[in-house]
């Protein structure tokens, strides 16, 4: 083999220095990067909050690793353009996501919720407010918002919120099950993180190295759960003891049913049996959902349940999933296995923590341009083109 020596002309176009790009949101290509970037943001307590799972977190991991399994049978040669345009609830959506109810998200990023509402609206995209949010449903902006509810033992007061969400224009009401009681956050309890966080020796230590989050904290409206705690003086413990009801059951469901009159979303559904009975109870839709391994360890996968809920109920109620989905193929699977929609909870929060309301854009742009390059290869022009046919699950 003959060398040289490398001439000037030849190593020029080479050589072109580029400024590194700084900016963590702009420089993410994927939700781990976002993940990253979130995890340099806010002191460790608060990304373990929004990160742990519950007990020894094997449901945590399960929702994962449920997606490992898909396998997509690709069509080839199919050409055209693709689209990943979908109805949700009956409402036109530019992809089949959703945001899903995430509570105390103004401790993630100070500007909280509106930051994540805004985001959503402008993706075109439903965003689901946490009866456990930091902003008041009558404060938040967005073209279509749903309220998640948990039930209170004073139903009077339950009534009230739904009245405040019809109000307020909330397009579909979101009725979580899986929370009896709040499940064992082994992370919070080690990190002895507090609602709101407390200036402890070991939060301040915590929090040293992210000065910009404290300064934020410290300098903006007072975190608080802004639905039913206008002055901020609840003490946490008594939320979950005193305030959600132990005792909800299906009862409640034909309920609220008729309280509320508009889409009723149930989300927390771990069971094709349960599934049946959402549908009986006149549930508009289903989240197969283990509150992302937050309540009940060693649940099943969400994802595994998707194809057997379908053929349940399928007919007779909208499906969706979380849990796990970090990327625009993972939603390509679900919806290929009969999901209508997934939500997505962590995935917009590192978005959010990472920076803002540019973040969780950034984290709904990185999941829009996934699922349509899956799509593409997969040889599927719409999403109802994504069926069994194109997607399974690896035994
Ligand atoms: C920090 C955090 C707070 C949450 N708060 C609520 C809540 O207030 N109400 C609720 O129904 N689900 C809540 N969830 C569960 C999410 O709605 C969703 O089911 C879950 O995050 C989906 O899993 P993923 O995070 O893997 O996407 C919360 C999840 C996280 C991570």
């Amino acid at each position: 083999m003959s060398r040289r020596v490398p001439r000037w002309r030849d190593l020029r176009p080479l050589l072109q220095p580029r400024a590194p790009e700084l900016d963590p949101v702009k420089r993410a290509h994927t939700l781990r990067d976002l993940r990253a970037a979130a995890a340099k943001r806010v002191p460790r307590s608060v990304f373990d909050y929004v990160e742990g799972g519950a007990d020894d977190e094997i449901s945590l991991r399960r929702n994962r690793s449920a997606f490992e399994r898909v396998e997509f049978s690709p069509r080839v040669l199919v050409g055209g353009e693709v689209s990943t345009g979908t109805t949700i609830l009956g409402r036109p959506a530019a992809l089949p996501l959703v945001l899903a109810p995430t509570g105390y998200t103004r401790m993630m990023h100070h500007l909280g919720e509106p930051a994540v509402a805004g985001a959503a609206t402008q993706a075109g995209v439903p965003y689901t407010l946490s009866t456990m949010g930091t902003t008041a449903p009558e404060d938040l902006k967005g073209t279509d918002l749903w309220f998640q509810l948990y039930v209170w033992r004073d139903r009077g007061f339950t009534t009230d919120l739904i009245e405040r969400a019809r109000g307020a224009g909330y397009t579909a009401l979101v009725l979580t099950v899986d929370t009896p009681v709040p499940g064992n956050r082994v992370r919070d309890v080690r990190n002895g993180l507090t609602l709101p966080p407390r200036l402890g020796i070991k939060t301040l230590l915590d929090g040293a190295s992210k000065p910009r989050w404290w300064w934020h904290l410290l300098t903006t409206e007072p975190l608080r759960f802004a639905t039913f705690d206008g002055d901020g003086s609840l003490a946490p413990s008594d939320i979950g003891t005193k305030m959600f009801d132990r005792n909800v059951t299906w009862a409640d469901v034909s309920w609220l049913r008729e309280t509320w009159g508009g889409p009723l979303v149930v989300k927390g559904i771990q069971s094709r049996h349960d599934a049946k009975r959402a549908a009986e109870a006149g549930a508009d839709a289903v989240v197969l959902s283990n509150h992302g391994g937050r309540q009940l360890d060693r649940g099943p996968a969400p994802l595994e349940l998707v194809a057997p809920v379908a053929d349940e109920v399928g007919d007779r109620l909208e499906i969706y999933v979380d849990g796990g989905v970090r990327t625009g193929g993972d939603i390509a699977a679900a919806v290929g296995l009969g999901a209508k929609a997934c939500l997505i909870g962590r995935p917009y929060l590192y978005g959010l923590m990472a920076g803002g309301e540019r973040g969780v854009a950034r984290a709904i742009a990185i999941l829009r341009e996934e699922l349509e390059r899956t799509m593409r290869l997969v040889g599927a022009n719409s999403i109802t083109d994504l069926d069994r046919e194109k997607v399974r699950l690896r035994a």
